[in-house]
């Protein structure tokens, strides 16, 4: 999926800058450019994912050049470019983990899910992207799903576990 639109951005809320003012808070008044993390979680939550107008708009904001939010949204991988699945999984191929079975979770998902490395599923229900460490290299292969839940040793027959419960999850919040 890659439909990202071109427009604006849509005007910060009250409770959006109310939320950004608190963050600001922690900071010397002429660092606010140290709230840029917490500010694209914010938005994130808020939108889904962080257009390059929404990174505009928080430069803007925050009073920083726009190519610096851009360098944070492209450093962190849990900040999403572009619409995502309700469920985002992130498997490890760093070294360590390519050396114990890494790409090899990440090509069961990838022929499970009907999608490549990158992709989301046409439901709209899972999108696969590969990580850098995540900082369990012991317990190769590893999958962090949605930016919170790490889940370890994945063999195929776990990965199938874990897309089967996580449809099972969705179906029932929707049932
Ligand atoms: Fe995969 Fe460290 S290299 S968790």
């Amino acid at each position: 999926m890659s439909s990202q639109p071109a427009s604006k951005a849509p005007a910060l809320s009250a409770a959006t800058t109310a939320l950004f003012e608190r963050e600001l808070a922690k900071y010397p008044a002429d660092q606010r450019q140290s709230a840029v993390m917490a500010c694209l979680r914010i938005l994130q939550e808020e939108r889904g994912y962080i257009s390059p107008a929404s990174e505009q708009q928080l430069a803007d904001y925050l009073g920083m050049p726009a190519i610096a939010v851009h360098e944070v949204t492209t450093f962190y991988n849990m900040y999403n470019q572009a619409p995502v699945g309700k469920y985002k999984l992130n498997v490890c191929t760093n070294l360590p983990c390519q050396l114990r079975d890494g790409a090899r979770a990440l090509h069961h998902l990838e022929q499970r899910l009907g999608i490549k490395m990158g992709e989301t599923t046409a439901d709209g229900m899972f999108t696969l992207q590969q990580s850098e460490c995540l900082g369990a290299c012991a317990d190769s292969p590893v999958v962090l799903v949605n930016d919170g839940t790490m889940v370890s040793f994945m063999s195929n027959d776990k990965l199938d576990q874990l897309i089967d419960g996580l449809r099972s999850a969705a179906n029932g919040e929707t049932a």
